[in-house]
């Protein structure tokens, strides 16, 4: 998730761009870049590592002048954030640069190929490669016997996006073609601004809403040429399309959120983009298996590993624990899983045949970090799945591997959990390959079950938000509540109480079903709600065997009055008949539940917490990023 702003029309440019850039600074912040072109199409760039105001200040005082430009604000996945990495990229001549917001997923094979053509690259970025790709382009056409007339920049954009696989929004600028912003989109939002003889390029409404509220959005497969002239539009073929603006009513606030009321909702609902962006190019369903090239950790290096030692915190420490189900059971190695903050005060037994993981939203908690640090003082390899490329922990660890959700702004992780999930899951079925621990048959069933999953998460979120939120208005005065869950999904009955809590002030515990009987159940009255997950992977015995006692556990509450609220998978017709409200989610493999499950538990908390009129999104006594021990 990436920011972008261009600009064609008489203001100034640099101002127009930075101020865009600043509003839509949420969605990206680890560098900027802007690049100015003068009447002749000459270009001029500007890039700055860390926070927009570094750009701000580099570029301050500088007699910059423009006739047209663009500007970008990053959130790494490809490549660490540095001046280097940052957008706006240029071609081998210096003569076009593009900025780009999504991930390329063939790029490798792309580099390889311009590669032999005598492209030089020098970033570790994808995006360098649609510079290149684009700059092919004119040079093949040059090649063309006869051809007098110059190749339009749309139409080189145009050839070469049709060549790319994933996702991209892209604003391309070039000598060759003055005068002339070229955008394209397949996947990432993308916006054109119509102003009185200006127009303007965001991806997001809140970049430009300050300038003109006559906004038209681009579909996947759309070009669009901004001149001062107006706004053509087109498809990748290059034919013509209309796209009438429409008029925004939201305000600024509004817009930031995407008209969600809070971020920690647009969030929730835009957690399948975040896991189809961090499986995106890492499953490969013809050959069955998983490529993680960030890894850094060689097939004979993992081969050698005998034990995994995981250390988090908070929801993260929950997404760890999935994991440590996810590992075991499918790779067959033993894993322990540490509250980061306690990780060194047991004096814990390490060695060099242990690899260290460290699960981390922001790459940045103190707690996380000094387990890191105990880890790498016993001379373990240690491997960070992150959402901050570049930030400590990756910089720490030997390898990593980056999940893709995009900045999260609401205090209450959802979306970088899921996120979180979908990459652990695909170094379980990584490591369960190399180790071979599974048969073809089997990793080809869950990586597909893996494909399905963002659907899913859509239908989830279809389906039961109107449900949570009914369920909110009734249960919103509760002043103490239960989650359970058994076996991989207790550690989302422990993430369903924190959310709860965090955001809702209830008091709320998670609890392994069966551990009821051992004294929790002295907390059942009639005033008690008790969530408990209860699905199952209908071909896997060992789910349905779990499922069965959790049933059991379940009549233990609903016999002492408790009100139980279950969350479990269509169909399910036996907990309809035993239990006063159902959350329905379609049914997956065991390893992959817990992602579904934990959506319709993010969305109840939310629905609480905004009847009983909490700060949703920066709940009292917290901070998203915890640099302290
Ligand atoms: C809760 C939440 C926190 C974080 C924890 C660790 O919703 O977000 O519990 O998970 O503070 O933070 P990271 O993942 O950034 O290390």
């Amino acid at each position: 998730m990436c920011g972008i702003v261009g600009y064609v029309g008489p203001k100034p440019v640099v101002p127009v761009i930075m101020e865009g850039l600043r509003r839509l600074e949420y969605r990206g912040y680890d560098s900027a870049g802007i690049a100015l072109a003068d009447g002749y199409g000459d270009l001029s760039v500007y890039r700055a590592p860390g926070k927009l105001r570094n750009l701000e200040a580099l570029v301050a005082g500088m007699p910059l002048t423009g006739s047209y430009g663009l500007g970008h604000t990053r959130w790494a996945t490809h490549g660490r954030p540095t001046e280097g990495n940052a957008h706006p990229h240029r071609d081998c001549s210096g003569s076009l640069v593009v900025v780009h917001n999504g991930i390329v997923e063939n790029y490798l094979t792309l580099k390889r190929d311009l590669q032999d053509k005598e492209h030089i690259f020098v970033t570790e970025t994808d995006t360098e490669i649609i510079a290149h790709l684009i700059e092919q382009e004119f040079l093949d056409a040059d090649d063309v016997p006869g051809s007098s007339a110059p190749l339009p920049l749309e139409e080189a954009v145009r050839r070469a996006v049709r060549k790319l696989k994933g996702a991209f929004a892209i604003g391309v600028l070039s000598a060759h073609d003055p005068g002339k912003l070229v955008a394209a989109r397949n996947g990432p939002p993308a916006v054109i601004g119509f102003g009185n003889g200006e127009y303007f390029l965001a991806s997001d409404i809140p970049g430009i809403l300050h300038h003109t509220r006559n906004i038209a959005f681009l579909q996947d497969g759309d070009v669009a040429v901004l001149t001062p002239a107006g706004v053509q539009f087109s498809d990748f073929e290059g034919n013509a399309l209309s796209r009438p603006p429409q008029y925004v009513s939201w305000d600024a606030a509004q817009a930031e959120k995407e008209g969600y009321p809070h971020f920690m909702l647009k969030e929730i609902y835009e957690q399948p983009r975040a896991v189809r962006d961090t499986i995106r190019g890492r499953l490969s369903m013809t050959t069955g298996q998983v490529s993680l090239p960030d890894l850094k950790l060689s097939e004979e290096e993992l081969l050698k590993i005998q034990r995994v030692v995981i250390a988090s915190c908070g929801t993260s420490w929950h997404a760890s624990l999935v994991a440590k189900f996810m590992i075991e059971r499918l790779a067959r190695l033993p894993v322990e899983v540490d509250y980061a903050s306690e990780f060194r005060y047991r004096k814990p037994i390490l060695g060099k045949t242990d690899l260290g993981i460290l699960v981390s939203q922001s790459g940045e908690t103190a707690d996380t970090l000094a387990a890191q640090a105990e880890m790498i003082a016993h001379a373990m390899p240690t491997l960070a799945v992150c959402n901050v490329i570049g930030s400590a922990i990756p910089r720490r660890a030997l390898g990593s591997i980056s999940t893709n959700a995009g900045p999260e702004i609401g205090v209450a992780s959802t979306k970088a959990f899921t996120a979180q999930l979908a990459a652990l899951f695909l170094f379980s079925v990584y490591l369960a390959q190399i180790r071979n621990t599974l048969s073809s048959e089997e990793c080809y069933r869950l990586l597909s079950a893996l494909g399905e999953l963002p659907n899913q998460i859509d239908a989830v979120l279809r389906s039961a938000a109107p449900v949570c939120e009914r369920l909110a208005k009734e249960f919103y005065g509760a002043e103490d509540s239960l989650f359970l869950g058994r076996g991989i999904h207790y550690p989302i009955a422990l993430e369903g109480a924190l959310k709860l809590k965090e955001i809702s002030y209830i008091h709320a515990e998670g609890y392994p079903a069966g551990e009821m009987k051992h004294g929790p159940n002295a907390l059942i009255d009639e005033t008690l709600p008790v969530v408990c997950v209860a699905t199952k992977d209908p071909n896997d015995p060992e789910s349905v065997l779990k499922y069965e006692k959790t049933l059991s556990n379940i009549q233990e509450v609903t016999a002492r009055n408790g009100r139980v609220i279950a969350v479990a998978c269509e169909n399910d017709q036996e907990i309809s008949r035993l239990v006063e409200h159902v959350i329905f989610i379609p049914s997956t493999v065991e390893a992959l539940l817990p992602i579904l499950e934990v959506v319709p538990l993010q969305l109840f908390a939310y629905y609480i917490a905004v009847e009983r009129g909490c700060d949703v999104d920066q709940p009292r006594n917290l901070a998203k990023s915890v640099t302290v021990e």
